[in-house]
């Protein structure tokens, strides 16, 4: 089937979710966070999936906002600087202006001159998506943002992945869907979807039941798989 549609996830796959942490590191007066900054950046991110997932299991949604908050908070606890609200407000401030991957802004350009319908679907609420996407300076060649917060359930939920088909009115096997995520990818990829697993980090994939059809390292070729 032909892709007509190319749904992207937002945080780590258009987005840079290390970056807020790496930049804090890097400013003057940051030594102690410099010794840990990927350690807290790892267990935030860890921490802000592993509470999606209880709260969608549980039924317990909250806004991705909170979720966030609540993941950095437990991972500055576990290198001993909670008691820094400095240095957490500056974190989560750069966490809602962070810059997108290089190859981004390009890759949505040729897909929307290829007359390809782009959206993001994500966790996150419509307020912090749109300041990651004016911060990247990607909202025109997006033709929509879709959250979850319309369903009120985080992803792998299959409610979130029927608002592509809701928007777009199109065929599962029309959209190219991408993730940085290896457990989004397999989820959407069971859903229906034609997949794209972004590894950067070269990690093993994810065992579950399902795959994702294409396996890339950076966003690049996206437009190319779109064509085929
Ligand atoms: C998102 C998270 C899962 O953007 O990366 O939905």
């Amino acid at each position: 089937m032909t892709i007509t549609t190319c749904i992207f996830d937002a945080y780590g796959t258009l987005f840079d979710v290390a970056a807020a942490a790496r930049e804090v590191a890097d400013e003057p007066g940051r030594e102690e966070f410099a010794q840990h900054w990927p350690k807290v950046a790892e267990h935030w991110r860890l921490k802000q999936l592993q509470y999606t997932w209880l709260r969608a299991v549980t039924g317990a949604h909250a806004d991705f906002w909170d979720v966030t908050q609540d993941g950095l908070d437990w991972a500055l606890e576990a290198v001993g600087l909670s008691n820094n609200a400095e240095l957490r407000e500056r974190l989560l401030q750069l966490y809602w202006e962070l810059s997108a991957f290089p190859e981004v802004p390009k890759m949505l350009h040729d897909l929307k001159q290829m007359g390809m319908n782009t959206a993001i679907l994500s966790n996150g609420s419509l307020g912090m998506l749109s300041g990651a996407v004016d911060s990247a300076g990607v909202g025109d060649v997006l033709d929509d943002v879709l959250s979850v917060e319309s369903v009120g359930i985080f992803k792998p939920a299959s409610v979130v992945y029927d608002l592509v088909g809701q928007r777009f009115g199109c065929a599962n096997d029309e959209v190219l869907f991408v993730s940085s995520n290896g457990w989004d990818a397999a989820a959407a990829s069971g859903y229906g979807f034609t997949t794209a697993w972004v590894n950067r980090a070269g990690d093993p994939m994810d065992r579950l039941p399902w795959k994702p059809r294409h396996v890339l390292s950076d966003l690049t070729t996206i437009p190319d798989l779109a064509a085929r």
